[in-house]
């Protein structure tokens, strides 16, 4: 086992998820350890199919699955799954076993000084998150989103490439926004909500909902997106 200067031991970074999303936070992890801002080596994977690797070329394998895998305190996790309520699930899961989550955030991310946030959270590349804003734990902000000055975004949402969360705009939790969606100034998205692609809330979107187009409007009742999560097309 390596030791880190201090004495301690070094932790191995497991990423739970392997598809596509994995496979950046991947190469985010391996940005963040070249410029030397990493305290951790990688492991690799957990993945329930282990075959989510087979036919790409990959440095790291499937160390496990998801539902097997036991926390012993010789790892730190980040979760790469982009489905809200799978990922709070699991997340919330090995949170209760003691798992100690990191953040990854890309050193090409911008974050302000006043930023609060939980843990494990991703920053794509090319992220902003400007003043005054508050993200809660297992959020995803993916390539070239904004969140702006006073956003709040609850645990577990997953915001896609290309977001604009303008001014005052508040996410509850687990939310999925799709590529290019759009939360106009002070709008509030409710609990596991999702904005389809391209979307442009300009009123609040209730707990639930599904809504998509300029203005968004719902596509799906909250009794049907309440119950089983069928229709998913976040990854
Ligand atoms: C909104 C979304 C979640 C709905 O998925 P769904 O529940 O399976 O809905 P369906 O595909 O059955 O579409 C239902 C209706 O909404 C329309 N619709 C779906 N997504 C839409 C979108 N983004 N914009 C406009 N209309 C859309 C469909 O055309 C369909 O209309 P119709 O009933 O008149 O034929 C999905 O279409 C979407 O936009 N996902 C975002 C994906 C994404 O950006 N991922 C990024 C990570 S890779």
């Amino acid at each position: 086992m390596k030791l880190q200067c201090g004495g301690g031991i070094v932790k191995k970074l497991i990423i739970i998820g392997a598809g596509g999303f994995g496979r950046e936070v991947l190469q985010y992890a391996l940005d963040i350890k070249e410029a030397g801002a990493a305290d951790w080596e990688i492991a690799g994977f957990l993945d329930d199919n282990i075959k989510a690797l087979d036919g790409y070329s990959c440095e790291y394998g499937i160390v496990g699955t998801v539902v097997e895998h036991k926390i012993t305190g010789e790892h730190v996790y980040i979760c790469a799954i982009g489905d809200p309520k799978t990922k709070l699930g699991i997340c919330r899961r090995f949170l209760n076993e003691d798992a100690e989550f990191i953040n990854v955030v890309h050193p090409k991310a911008y974050v302000a000084r006043n930023c609060k946030m939980g843990f494990g959270v991703v920053l794509c590349p090319n992220s902003s998150v400007t003043t005054n804003v508050a993200i809660g734990s297992f959020v995803a902000i993916d390539v070239n989103s904004i969140c702006s000055h006073d956003v709040k975004i609850g645990d577990g949402c997953t915001i896609s490439h290309f977001c604009d969360l303008t001014g005052f705009s508040v996410l509850g939790e687990g939310v999925f926004l799709g590529s290019h969606a759009v939360v106009c100034p002070s709008v509030k998205v409710g609990d596991y909500a999702k904005l389809g692609a391209g979307a442009v809330a300009i009123r609040d979107v209730g707990a639930h909902a599904t809504v998509v187009g300029v203005p968004a409007k719902k596509i799906h009742s909250a009794q049907a997106e309440a119950g089983v999560s069928e229709g998913q097309k976040c990854r």
